[in-house]
């Protein structure tokens, strides 16, 4: 699975957002070390506060599928009525949730647009520096 591929399937997974209030469609995928791909989108909420980013629902889909082990992770996101996505980074709750299974130094962030060949890649760790992680509990 390539980056552009995991990208490709977010942006698929974003036209699930639902997204009234803020009207911000995100997608992600998720890859897993042994090559399934779970994706997310984010699911609003009148509340507000029970909204879930698309990286999260993600997240929590595989691990209630039995996954612990992750590869990567897609994320695309961007106003409704965007003519061009910008680079859309996950938001701290949602980087924390990737730290809770995932290696800062080997988990990879792929920041996607609708444009295929612009793409910013990073490590979990670029991301969340100095994190606290299930180890600091030890
Ligand atoms: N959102 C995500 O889905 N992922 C992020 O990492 C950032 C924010 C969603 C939550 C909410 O539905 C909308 O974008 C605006 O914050």
């Amino acid at each position: 699975m390539t980056n552009e591929e995991l990208v490709a399937l977010a942006l698929e997974a974003r036209k699930k957002a639902y997204a009234p209030y803020s009207e911000h469609l995100v997608g992600a995928a998720l890859l897993t070390k042994s090559g399934k791909v779970y994706t997310g989108c984010n699911v609003e909420n009148a509340g507000f506060t029970p909204t879930n980013c698309a990286e999260r629902t993600a997240v929590f889909k595989a691990v209630s599928e039995g996954e612990r082990e992750f590869a990567s992770i897609a994320v695309v996101g961007g106003k409704a009525n965007a003519d061009h996505l910008p680079i859309c980074a996950p938001c701290g709750v949602c980087r924390q949730v990737l730290r809770e299974f995932c290696d800062p130094k080997a988990f990879t962030v792929i920041l996607g647009t609708d444009r295929p060949e612009e793409i910013r890649v990073m490590s979990l760790g670029d991301l969340l520096p100095l994190s606290f992680g299930p180890e600091s509990l030890m």
